[in-house]
């Protein structure tokens, strides 16, 4: 299968919207990440800095970023240099000829030039951008570059007076997803998605969780998706309680539920998908109306997906479905408008309803309208999880037996277009009639 990539256009697109926030006469630097030691000699599979990547699609460690913006805006990327004996042992660099060629940039150096210019480009600047509190080091670095100038004044240096944090300028820009970032997303959903289907074909009672795990990332990995977006639960029973479980070393039980949240990356995006299914393929009757209640609760707060809606109300609404459900089901019990002012349900749904998806799993961009008070209203393009869910612990002696041991979340990834939404996650079995035809085969 063909690597999935945004266009070239994508990335000079958001350079542009970047510099049109920018002030006359400032610089804005960007860092791309380090390799993360994991032991000794071996490093954690590299990950690159996602607002680095965003602006850039530059995937190497240890490159740097610069914005200028003058009477002609420049792109300046700086990168590793070509070097064929650290490439036989580590891999292929892009080098600075390329870099220029392929990514769009105005001009490309090595980091070894970055010193001696970086002095320059903040001598001509009156405003620096760059993302605070972020990487230490690069905090650091941007600190000691201004120092450096400050103490040339004599030489007639000097550094920009103004110093803004452009972390919020560039998570509104990642907030709102344009068609090819969507095209990626519905993608690495549709792996997930095969992913969730195969662990359904997969599970029976006796084997373990991480044998379960291993079908996912092997679906993940084959349609080319190599990482999971984060680290998968596989949680048999009762592990399905603790929300970020990911031991996954336990044997799955006959007449137990299963939980699985697990997303693929894909060029650089994450899909973030739960599904709870039977051990054995079929719903015993309590799970089945614990399932059903989670299932309404999600559909309903999904169809009421438009723009202008708000996470805050589908919060409210997903309470009103639970604490409704609850209250029938007699694991709540008292006056319904009481429980609800009392947020009764929040007992059982520990959790919020949902988060922005992007190139993080929980990804960037704020919550709230301008005066905190409201969560703002959704817009076209925006991506979110919508994951209610229910959890029952083993110990908790207040509800009837058969309910204890119960944990279980459902967990779409949706999309906000012009007229509604678009449920970007199409393909992993969600009703009890499909999953227990599917686990049937
Ligand atoms: N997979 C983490 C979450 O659902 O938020
Ligand atoms: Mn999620
Ligand atoms: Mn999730």
């Amino acid at each position: 299968m063909k690597h999935t990539q945004l266009p070239l256009s994508e990335f000079i697109q958001r350079r542009q919207r970047f510099f049109e926030q920018m002030l006359d006469d400032s610089i804005a630097i960007f860092s791309a990440n380090k390799e993360v030691t994991r032991s000794n000699d071996t490093e954690y599979p590299f990950c690159q800095n996602k607002n680095f990547y965003y602006l850039t699609g530059f995937n190497e460690p240890e490159a740097i970023l610069v914005l200028i913006k003058s009477a002609t805006p420049q792109a300046i990327l700086f990168c590793q240099p070509k070097d064929p004996l650290a490439e036989v042992w580590h891999g292929r660099r892009i080098g600075e000829v390329k870099a220029k060629q392929d990514y769009g940039f105005d001009q490309c150096f090595t980091l070894l030039q970055l010193t001696e210019q970086i002095s320059d480009y903040l001598n001509e600047a009156n405003t620096l951008y760059f993302c605070r509190g972020q990487n230490e080091s690069f905090d650091q670095q941007i600190y000691q570059w201004l120092d450096s100038n400050k103490a040339k004044s004599r030489q007639g240096f000097s550094s920009p007076k103004q110093l803004i944090d452009c972390q919020n300028m560039v998570e509104e820009l990642r907030l709102i997803k344009s068609e090819d970032e969507l095209t990626i997303m519905r993608q690495v959903n549709v792996i997930s998605g095969k992913a969730h289907q195969r662990a359904m074909e997969k599970t029976t009672a006796g084997k373990f969780e991480y044998q379960i795990e291993a079908e996912i990332l092997h679906e993940f990995a084959r349609y080319g998706a190599r990482f999971p977006a984060y680290n998968s639960i596989v949680a048999g029973g009762d592990n399905a309680n603790i929300l970020h479980y990911t031991n996954n070393d336990q044997q799955l039980n006959d007449g137990d539920l299963l939980l699985i949240d697990a997303g693929g990356e894909l060029a650089g995006y994450a899909a973030d998908i739960t599904r709870t299914f039977p051990v054995n393929g079929v719903f015993s009757a309590p799970q089945k109306a614990l399932y059903q209640l989670v299932l309404d609760a999600q559909q309903q707060c999904i169809q009421a997906i438009k723009p202008g809606q708000t996470l805050g109300h589908l919060n409210e609404l997903c309470c009103e479905v639970l604490t409704k459900g609850l209250l029938e089901l007699g694991i709540l019990s008292g006056d319904y408008q009481t429980l609800l002012s009392e947020k009764a349900c929040k007992k059982y749904f520990i959790h919020g309803l949902g988060h922005w998806l992007g190139l993080d799993v929980h990804d960037v961009g704020d919550y709230h309208m301008v005066n905190r008070a409201q969560t703002r209203a959704f817009e076209a393009g925006m991506v979110m999880t919508i994951e209610p869910g229910l959890y029952i612990p083993l110990e908790d002696n207040e509800v009837d037996e058969k309910w204890r041991g119960i944990g279980i979340r459902i967990e779409d990834n949706i999309a906000v277009t012009d007229q509604g939404h678009e449920n970007l996650t199409v393909n992993a079995p969600k009703s009890i009639e499909a999953i227990e035809q599917l686990m049937a085969k």
